[in-house]
């Protein structure tokens, strides 16, 4: 049967490996001497240019059966790889490896696609050039990133002004061959996997939190150790299915094995604050991260919901499919400062808009803040949808099919691949 506005969602589903983990168990297995096995890896190409950038700098990767087994280099000992690290479309993969690098006695360039090349590096570089690398920009900008490590980076204190969790974590990996104490202030509401997994492998590091802040310190005297790690499932994956079964009457989907870190899962408090039927059942912690399952049972429509600046960090990933709920909840939501949207893969803030509009949507963009004029009416649809290869803008234009009379055009669907191979697959799977 075909995805339109007739389709609900249900059935048992098993998220696809989170994505940002794949990218940091890949890196930190990649520095810590020994064997590493990591299940459940996202297969996504984002997470595939990773692994293929820690091959070139000298980790051992290898997929054996089902597993990635990682033998890894200590700190201070990357290769100099014999070519551009290309990553794609990835800047997770870039920002964070180009922090990994700093501290090394390399010289690497980092290249990715046209998006990438487009995508603000200075807020990464400004600090990796400060312990002591030379960082070349395109226009001072945007990649490619010529970079030359050193292999005497400066202990330094870091204060990150921007809530970024790509940013924390390259100092981060950059502190993990710099002698002395390195320390970082940040915004609390960013992603703390690499946190996390540090302490998981035994590293010297501290962190604390106040009501707005996290303070990291982190000493390089002692190993990282190897770790068996099996990847949970991606809230940001999850996200598509989870918010297209509170939209949809007669919905019902059991989630398993979701990362529940709540830096992560925003967007469920959202949803489930504009009435979504969201219970959360057997939380547990492994290796640091929670993770759990949820059982949704679609029973109410849905009403619109203001989100604070504040709000933004924990569901930034989100925030176009939760557009989509928006406009199929009664009433005006604002979805206020979302700067940071305007620098992912693509302008989300403004594609959200413009796809929005050419669905049937009436939306407003003031500023950074975006409102959208939600009622329960099936939209037009029909829209030709302008994703400009962003996977989260096509895939919730997609999942928009539901709510709309006419399925909406969609040209080129191979984006997907960069953080969801499967997606379609699973759009069978889990829907009638
Ligand atoms: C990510 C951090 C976020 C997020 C991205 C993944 C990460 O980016 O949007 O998809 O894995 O660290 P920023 O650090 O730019 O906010």
């Amino acid at each position: 049967m075909p995805f339109n506005y007739r389709s609900k969602i249900h059935g048992t589903y098993t998220p696809p490996g989170d994505k940002s983990i794949s990218h940091r168990i890949l890196i930190l297995t990649g520095q810590a001497v020994g064997r590493s096995e990591i299940s459940n890896l996202l297969e996504g190409e984002d997470v595939m240019n990773t692994l293929k950038a820690m091959k070139l700098i000298g980790a051992s990767i290898k997929k054996e059966r089902r597993k990635y087994v990682v033998y890894g280099i200590p700190p201070g000992g990357l290769f100099q790889p014999s070519k551009s690290i290309d990553f794609g479309n990835s800047g997770t993969g870039i920002r964070l490896i180009s922090g990994l690098i700093s501290s090394n006695n390399i010289e690497v360039n980092l290249i990715g696609d046209r998006s990438l090349s487009n995508r603000p590096m200075r807020r990464v570089t400004e600090h990796l050039s400060k312990i002591g690398a030379f960082i070349n920009l395109k226009k001072d900008l945007y990649p490619p990133i010529k970079l030359k490590g050193t292999g005497s980076a400066i202990p330094l204190t870091f204060n990150i002004l921007i809530p970024s969790a790509q940013i924390k974590s390259a100092i981060m990996l950059s502190a993990l061959n710099t002698n002395g104490t390195v320390k970082v202030k940040e915004f609390k509401s960013t992603r703390d996997h690499t946190e996390n997994m540090l302490k998981s492998m035994g590293y010297n590091i501290k962190v604390k939190e106040n009501t707005r802040h996290r303070f990291i310190e982190m000493k390089n005297n002692k190993k990282l150790k190897s770790i068996n790690y099996t990847v949970p499932g991606d809230p940001s994956s999850a996200a598509f299915f989870i918010t297209a079964a509170c939209l949809k009457p007669g919905s019902k989907l059991l989630v398993k094995n979701i990362l529940f870190n709540k830096t992560r899962t925003g967007f469920i408090k959202t949803l489930k604050a504009m009435g979504g039927n969201i219970k959360i059942v057997g939380k547990r912690k492994i290796h640091n991260e929670f993770i759990a399952d949820l059982k949704i049972d679609q029973k109410k429509k849905l009403k619109s919901i203001t989100l604070n600046s504040d709000d933004i960090p924990q569901q930034v990933d989100e925030i176009p499919i939760l557009s989509i709920a928006a406009s199929f909840a009664n009433g005006l939501s604002v979805f206020k400062g979302l700067k940071e949207l305007t620098v992912k893969e693509s302008n989300r803030l403004l594609l959200i808009h413009e796809n929005l509009i050419k669905i049937g949507v009436k939306s407003v963009i003031n500023k950074f803040d975006l409102y959208i004029y939600g009622n329960q009416n099936l939209k037009n649809g029909a829209g030709i949808i302008k994703h400009e290869n962003d996977h989260r803008i096509l895939m919730s234009f997609f999942i928009a099919n539901m709510i709309c009379k006419k399925n909406n055009i969609i040209k080129d669907k191979t984006c997907v691949k960069t953080s969801y191979p499967m997606f379609f697959k699973h759009i069978s799977q889990f829907s009638n």
